[in-house]
């Protein structure tokens, strides 16, 4: 008999427009790594209300990252894809783990200490945040979750509350370990910090042509570096065509030799890019609102049952089943 994939769970923020950066550090590796695992693939929609207060922009941007993750790899026959507010499961095991763990250990997390360091008013939503999380992933019995190195210390909130849940009803959660996507490291925006929407320095992963020629014709070159040899360690677009570029090699001998000057890298650049995300591109364009509107139902579907199932033994557990 075949041995039983293990269970790979990952949430998403749904929070507007993919770069390249998040395509080649999370989505790619996702995409490589699932049909390994039996994964599913949650968007973090209740998550997102603690930040997003646009009703119309919480619809769009949940149609619209399910449409970028499908068009880029991520197949709905193999990955569960459902969203966490079809699942009413999710809300209730939070609040079970909110009554099992403490307000000093809750304000330890990162993302609540870095708002209320910043000085800005939590909500009580983002201090609950790691529970409502615990839950997404403890409820599907989930081995491994994919996540960002800044994602790191909700999964030990997600043992923790596994634990807490194990001592007082006895054993009915597993512990999850996180995996942290080796990806391809930090991929550099246009100003060589890190590709990041909060910088304004991406390069669009389902941007017209025009709008990728003209985000990489922006990448900062060296000025004092004019008329001498590039520098491809240091230099941006030579790092970003270590992702796009098939004929690497030849292209960094001509940085080496000094004789590809400055404007033909980036449109050498571009060319690549454009070539890589075209087909995505297509695909995304043929997937209409309907088609993505479907396969949430779908997943949906699939996602209660388990969570269902889960529930009912949780509930029995502390008390609350009576009949
Ligand atoms: P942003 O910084 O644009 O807000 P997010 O924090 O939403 O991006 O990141 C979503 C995912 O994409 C995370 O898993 C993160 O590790 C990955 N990611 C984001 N930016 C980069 C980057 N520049 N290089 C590699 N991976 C990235
Ligand atoms: N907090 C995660 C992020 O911001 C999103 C998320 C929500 C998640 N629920 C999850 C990730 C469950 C992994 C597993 O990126």
């Amino acid at each position: 008999m075949a041995e039983q994939k293990k269970r790979l769970l990952t949430g998403l923020q749904p929070s507007g427009q993919l770069h390249i950066g998040n395509y080649l550090g999370a989505l790619k590796p996702f995409a490589d790594t699932a049909p390994e695992y039996d994964a599913m693939l949650m968007i973090a929609d209740y998550h997102a209300l603690t930040t997003v207060r646009s009703a119309t922009q919480l619809r769009e941007n949940i149609v619209d990252v399910v449409a970028d993750y499908v068009a880029a790899g991520i197949n709905p026959a193999d990955v569960v894809i459902f969203k966490q507010a079809d699942v009413a499961q999710h809300t209730e095991l939070a609040w079970i783990f909110e009554c099992l763990v403490t307000v000093p250990f809750l304000s330890q997390a990162h993302a609540y200490k870095d708002k209320v360091a910043k000085g800005l008013e939590a909500n009580a939503g983002l201090f609950n945040y790691p529970m409502l999380m615990a839950a997404d992933i403890l409820l599907y019995d989930t081995d491994v979750v994919p996540v960002g190195e800044d994602q790191r210390q909700h999964i030990e909130y997600a043992r923790e509350a596994a634990a807490k849940f194990n001592i007082a009803y006895g054993e009915t959660f597993k512990e999850p370990k996180e995996m942290i996507l080796k990806g391809v490291g930090t991929v550099p925006g246009v100003d060589g910090k890190k590709m990041s929407k909060s910088y304004n320095n991406t390069i669009p992963l389902f941007g017209t042509d025009d709008a990728i020629r003209t985000a990489v014709m922006s990448i900062k070159t060296d000025s004092t570096a004019v008329g001498a040899p590039l520098n491809p360690e240091t230099d941006i677009t030579f790092q970003l065509h270590q992702h796009f570029t098939p004929n690497l090699a030849e292209i960094q001998k001509r940085y080496m030799d000094g004789t590809i000057g400055y404007k033909e890298p980036k449109e050498l650049l571009a060319n690549n890019i454009i070539a890589t995300i075209a087909p995505m591109r297509e695909k995304r364009a043929a997937l209409s609102r309907e088609a993505v509107i479907q396969i949430l139902k779908d997943g949906a579907e699939v996602a209660r049952a388990k969570a269902q199932a889960k529930m009912k033994l949780v509930r029995e557990k502390v008390g609350v089943a009576l009949y």
